[in-house]
C-alpha cells in the first residue's frame, strides 16, 4: 500500500534513498576501488567498440544519460529511440553491443528494437526492473536494477536505479573496451556509495512544495541542462508534463537561445540544473531567460555562483559531477509531484497513459 504517502508516486520518490542502495549492493567496493558487477566480471565487453542504447520515455532519458557518460568515457555510443529504430538504426558490426533500458521489459518498441538488432547480429544486454520479463529473457545478458515494484505510473526510483546502473555498467565497459579503467572511476565509487544518504537529506531538506506553490499557475514550464544535466532537463520536463498536464519543456541549456527563447516570458518559469560540467555557460543561458523576465529556478548545491543569480534556489549536495544530475532530478520529481498534487491532478494513473505500453 502507500502507507504514510497521500499517492504511490511521493512514496517512490521517498523510497529512492532505499532503491538505489539496493541496486548497488554488492556491486561496488569502493575500498578497493573496483566494480563488483558478478555477471560483468573485468573482460566480458572486451572486443566491444560501440554500443547502441535502445528505450522510450523516462527510459530513454536514463539511456541518453548512459549514452553521453560513456562518451565521457571514451567509448562511441548513441541513445536511441526505440520506436524510431526500425527506420533510423545505425550500422551494426560484431562488435556493437546493444543495450535496451526498460522498466517493465515488456515495452513492444523496445522488444522490437532489440529483437531488430539481434537478427542483425549484435550482441544484445537488457537493463531492466523486472525478472522474468521478456526482454531479460530475449537479450544476451541481463542487469536487474532491483528498484522494487513501481506503481506509480509515472516513473521515478526506476529511472534514478537505471542511470545509476547505466553510469556503473559504462564503467566496466570503458574499462574492457579502452584496456583501461576511465579516470574518473576512483571518485565516482565513494561518490555512489554516498549518494543514497545525500538524497535522504534532500528529502528532509526540499523546499519544492514551495516553489511548485508559488509557480503552479504558469503558462509553462522549460527545463534545460547541458551536459549530463540535458537528459535530466528532459527528464524534468516530461515528468512534470505527464502528471500536471501543463505544458513543459526540457532543452539543451545552449539551444535556448536557437529557438525555445522566443517563448520565455515572465509567465515561463526557467529550471536550470546545475552539474559541474561548464556552468558558467548554463548561467549565461538563464540568464538570457531572466532578462525574457522569466523566473530562474536555480538547481543547484549551495554556495554556486547560481544561487546569487537565480530567483529561488532548489539546494542540492555536492557530489560528483557524473550523479550530480540524478539528484538534482529528485528536487525536480518533488516539484512536479507538488505541482500535480495543487492541480488535483490523479497522479498516480495520469489521463491517456498506462504504466506499460504493449502495442507499437
Ligand atoms: C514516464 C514513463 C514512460 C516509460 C516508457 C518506457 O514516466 O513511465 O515514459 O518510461 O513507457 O517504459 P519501460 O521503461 O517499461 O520500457
Amino acid at each position: 500500500g502507500k502507507g504514510e504517502y497521500d499517492h504511490f508516486m511521493l512514496k517512490e520518490i521517498n523510497e529512492q534513498p532505499t532503491s538505489l542502495a539496493q541496486a548497488l549492493e554488492g556491486r561496488i567496493d569502493p575500498l578497493n576501488g573496483r566494480i563488483a558487477l558478478s555477471d560483468f566480471e573485468p573482460g566480458t565487453f572486451d572486443g566491444v567498440d560501440s554500443v547502441q542504447f535502445i528505450a522510450c520515455g523516462t527510459s530513454y532519458h536514463a539511456a541518453l544519460y548512459g549514452s553521453l557518460a560513456l562518451n565521457q568515457a571514451g567509448v562511441h555510443s548513441t541513445a536511441l529511440l526505440a520506436n524510431e529504430y526500425s527506420v533510423s538504426a545505425p550500422p551494426i558490426d560484431d562488435d556493437t553491443l546493444v543495450i535496451a533500458v526498460t522498466q517493465s521489459g515488456e515495452t513492444a518498441d523496445t522488444l522490437n528494437a532489440l529483437r531488430r538488432a539481434a537478427a542483425e547480429g549484435a550482441r544484445t544486454l537488457t537493463v531492466t526492473n523486472v525478472v522474468g520479463s521478456t526482454a531479460a529473457r530475449e537479450a544476451d545478458d541481463t542487469l536487474f536494477i532491483r528498484a522494487g515494484p513501481e506503481i506509480g505510473v509515472a516513473a521515478t526510483k526506476t529511472f534514478s536505479s537505471q542511470a545509476v546502473m547505466l553510469t556503473l555498467l559504462g564503467q566496466r565497459i570503458a574499462d574492457d573496451s579502452r584496456g583501461e579503467p576511465p579516470a574518473d572511476l576512483e571518485s565516482l565509487l565513494p561518490a555512489l556509495e554516498s549518494m543514497p544518504g545525500k538524497i535522504d537529506d534532500l528529502l528532509e531538506y526540499s523546499t519544492a512544495e514551495a516553489i511548485a506553490d508559488r509557480y503552479s499557475r504558469s503558462e509553462a514550464y522549460f527545463f534545460i541542462g547541458r551536459g549530463l544535466g540535458f537528459p535530466v532537463a528532459l527528464e524534468g520536463a516530461l515528468k512534470f508534463k505527464e502528471i500536471t498536464y501543463e505544458h513543459a519543456e526540457g532543452f539543451a541549456s545552449g539551444e535556448l537561445k536557437h529557438g525555445p527563447l522566443a517563448l520565455v516570458t515572465p509567465e515561463t518559469p526557467v529550471f536550470a540544473i546545475f552539474t559541474g560540467q561548464e556552468d558558467e555557460k548554463t548561467l549565461k543561458n538563464a540568464e538570457e531567460a531572466q532578462t525574457r523576465g522569466a523566473p530562474v529556478v536555480a538547481v543547484c548545491p549551495d554556495g554556486h555562483p547560481a544561487v546569487e543569480v537565480a530567483d529561488e534556489h532548489l539546494r542540492i549536495p555536492d557530489t560528483d559531477p557524473d550523479l550530480a544530475g540524478l539528484v538534482a532530478n529528485v528536487q525536480l520529481q518533488l516539484v512536479s509531484y507538488h505541482a500535480a498534487d495543487l492541480l488535483d491532478r490523479p497522479i498516480d494513473k495520469p489521463r491517456n497513459l498506462a504504466k506499460s505500453v504493449t502495442v507499437e
